[in-house]
């Protein structure tokens, strides 16, 4: 790490750390629910746990289009010049994270739709039909979703084991940041 990255440091605001937190909760929740709930098939309706999950999904994927639009809007301040290795690494996880938090909704979305199932929070309001009823495609990207949920998880793990490490190894303000 060299000088600037080692003095620069990052701000978040209120409404973003409230985000960060609310969806963190959210993942975590909807991956009990995902383990417990019983196994989808042909035929299987979208009640009790899955039920949901669905719920619980749609409201995720709300969050992150709100949280993405304010940080565009409200991006978090730096202080100083990052650079280096570990701000790259840090940077493309945060993108990958982001872009997972958006994929695997949407595929868990299009995969109830191919099921006849409408992705609704409550009766009478929910996500627009994406996916034909019976598509073929769309009953496939199921797997898809459960797979990428578990890659998700994993990237999860690693970004959580990096904050950690700044906070009892390097001793950084970088856990901080969110708090
Ligand atoms: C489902 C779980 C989580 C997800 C999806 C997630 C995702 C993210 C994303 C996308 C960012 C970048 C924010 C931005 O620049 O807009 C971020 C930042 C951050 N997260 Fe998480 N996070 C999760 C859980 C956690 C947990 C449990 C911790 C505690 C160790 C944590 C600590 C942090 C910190 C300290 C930052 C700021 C990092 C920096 O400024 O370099 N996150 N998180
Ligand atoms: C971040 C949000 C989400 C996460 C982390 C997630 C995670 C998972 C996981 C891990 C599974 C596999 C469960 C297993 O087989 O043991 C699963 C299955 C499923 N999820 Fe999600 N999910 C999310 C959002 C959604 C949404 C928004 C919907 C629908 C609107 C949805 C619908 C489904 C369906 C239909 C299945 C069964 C797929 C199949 O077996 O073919 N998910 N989800």
């Amino acid at each position: 790490m060299n000088q600037a990255s080692q003095t620069a440091t990052r701000r978040y605001n209120s409404v973003a750390k409230a985000l960060h937190w609310a969806i963190a909760l959210l993942i975590f929740a909807q991956f009990a629910i995902a383990w417990t709930m019983p196994e989808v098939h042909k035929g299987t309706l979208p009640v009790g746990e899955i039920h949901w999950h669905i719920v619980v999904g749609i409201l995720i994927l709300l969050l992150v289009a709100v949280r993405i639009v304010w940080r565009v809007v409200r991006p978090p301040v730096t202080v100083g010049v990052e650079s280096g290795l570990q701000h790259r690494v840090a940077q493309l996880t945060h993108g990958v994270l982001y872009l997972c938090m958006l994929v695997v909704p949407v595929l868990g979305w299009a995969n109830a739709n191919a099921r006849d199932w409408s992705a609704e929070l409550c009766t009478g309001f929910g996500l627009p039909k994406i996916m034909a009823s019976g598509d073929r495609f769309g009953l496939d990207l199921g797997d898809v979703h459960g797979t990428l949920a578990t890659v998700m998880l994993v990237i999860i793990g690693l970004h959580v084991a990096a904050g950690l490490y700044h906070h009892i190894v390097l001793k950084d303000d970088t856990l901080q940041r969110m708090r």
